[in-house]
């Protein structure tokens, strides 16, 4: 174990800090330290915090971990240099500044500073480049710590399915429908009753921020991109895995086949560069009628894939239109975080 960074987890009992916690024990280059939620949870053995609903599975030792709370300075007599937050935004805003002006690397899920000039939204895969925000957060806000986010979980699905489409083609106009699972509202999340044998076809602010997002994390890091992007969001029953329904219209006329061969062949920085927890490949195309389904589809690539399906010309906006699946608890949030400290580590920031 020696030799690796010390990590901690704020959050570590939710839906996301759970995974957090599964994807730390096995990572080879942050070692699990801390795990930190609520003054609830604190002073409590993690297995004994962690929320119910779906018993995840961790060692023993993490088990036996003792809940701490939100405290930078602890955190620091522990030798902690990077933090992974799954808190909710409005505890997040204050708490992951505090963080960063101690000096830790903060790696967030939450909301609340995602739309800052001189905070990146990092999906590696799509924007890695805008790590050097991370330089002019420095700079403007004085402190050698950082806030580095990563995407809302239906935009990281989303955006990673449309970089290559960007690359190769241009990106005039989006619509997106979203699916989205029921563990994408943290734990206990939407009420049984509100959803079982239903769909609620809205989101409080999700639709704003797949669109507000998207364009920061397709642009450059001083300019979001120009597209045109329209979302509609919906909760339906699944546990894990959102799905969504893609109609894209490109600056160049293209045909489906030319969008599945951009597709297989995309690779990106964290691939090249090897990346412990980068997905190889990071999407995967499907040609069966029926596929990406949740329940199949949800783990490619460890969760950190996306899958793509049914990519077919639109007649409406002369473009092409597919389906897209991601595990929104791993690529869309923990996963995506992991990813991100290892791009920053290879950068030289960690
Ligand atoms: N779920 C997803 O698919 C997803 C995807 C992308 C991003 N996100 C974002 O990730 C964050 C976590 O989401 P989640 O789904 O994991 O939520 P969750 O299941 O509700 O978990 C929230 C975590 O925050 C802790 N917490 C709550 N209030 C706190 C406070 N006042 N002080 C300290 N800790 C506190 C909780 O600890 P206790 O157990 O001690 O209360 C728990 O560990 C949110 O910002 C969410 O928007 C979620």
């Amino acid at each position: 174990m020696t030799g690796k960074i010390k990590a901690a987890v704020l959050g570590a009992t939710g839906m996301v800090g759970q995974r957090f916690v599964q994807l730390l024990e096995k990572n080879p280059w942050f070692r699990l330290e801390v795990v930190a939620a609520s003054e609830r949870s604190a002073g409590k053995k993690y297995s004994e915090a962690v929320r119910g609903g779906f018993p995840m599975e961790f060692s023993e030792e993490t088990a036996n971990l003792e809940v701490q709370p939100l405290n930078p300075k602890k955190l620091k007599d522990k030798d902690v240099e990077v933090v992974f937050s799954a808190l909710p935004a409005d505890v997040a805003y204050k708490v992951e500044e505090e963080f960063a002006r101690e000096g830790f690397i903060v790696l967030s899920n939450a909301s609340s500073h995602r739309m800052e000039v001189d905070v990146p939204i990092l999906n590696p895969e799509v924007n890695w480049e805008h790590h050097i925000l991370v330089d002019e957060q420095r700079r403007r806000r004085k402190w050698d710590g950082a806030i580095v986010t990563n995407p809302n979980c239906s935009t990281a699905i989303l955006t990673l399915s449309l970089k290559p489409i960007m690359d190769n083609f241009g990106l005039k106009r989006v619509v997106v429908s979203t699916m989205q699972a029921v563990s994408g509202a943290g734990y206990p999340g939407v009420p049984s009753l509100d959803i079982i044998d239903n769909v609620v076809p809205y989101i409080s602010k999700e639709e704003e921020k797949v669109q507000a997002e998207s364009l920061k994390i397709m642009g450059s890091p001083e300019k979001p991109a120009s597209f045109k992007i329209s979302a509609s969001c919906h909760r339906v029953t699944t546990i894990d895995g959102h799905l969504e329904a893609v109609f894209v219209e490109t600056d160049e006329k293209v045909k489906p086949e030319d969008v599945v061969d951009v597709m297989v062949k995309f690779r990106s920085e964290p691939q090249k560069l090897n990346l412990p927890t980068a997905p190889q490949p990071p999407i995967h195309v499907r040609f069966e009628e029926n596929r990406p389904q949740p329940r199949l589809d949800r783990m490619a690539g460890g969760g950190m894939a996306v899958v793509v399906g049914r990519i077919r010309k639109d007649e409406v906006f002369d473009g092409v239109k597919y389906v897209v699946l991601g595990h929104n608890l791993i690529r869309g949030a923990a996963g995506c975080s992991v990813l991100n400290a290892e791009l920053l580590k290879a950068k030289g920031y960690i």
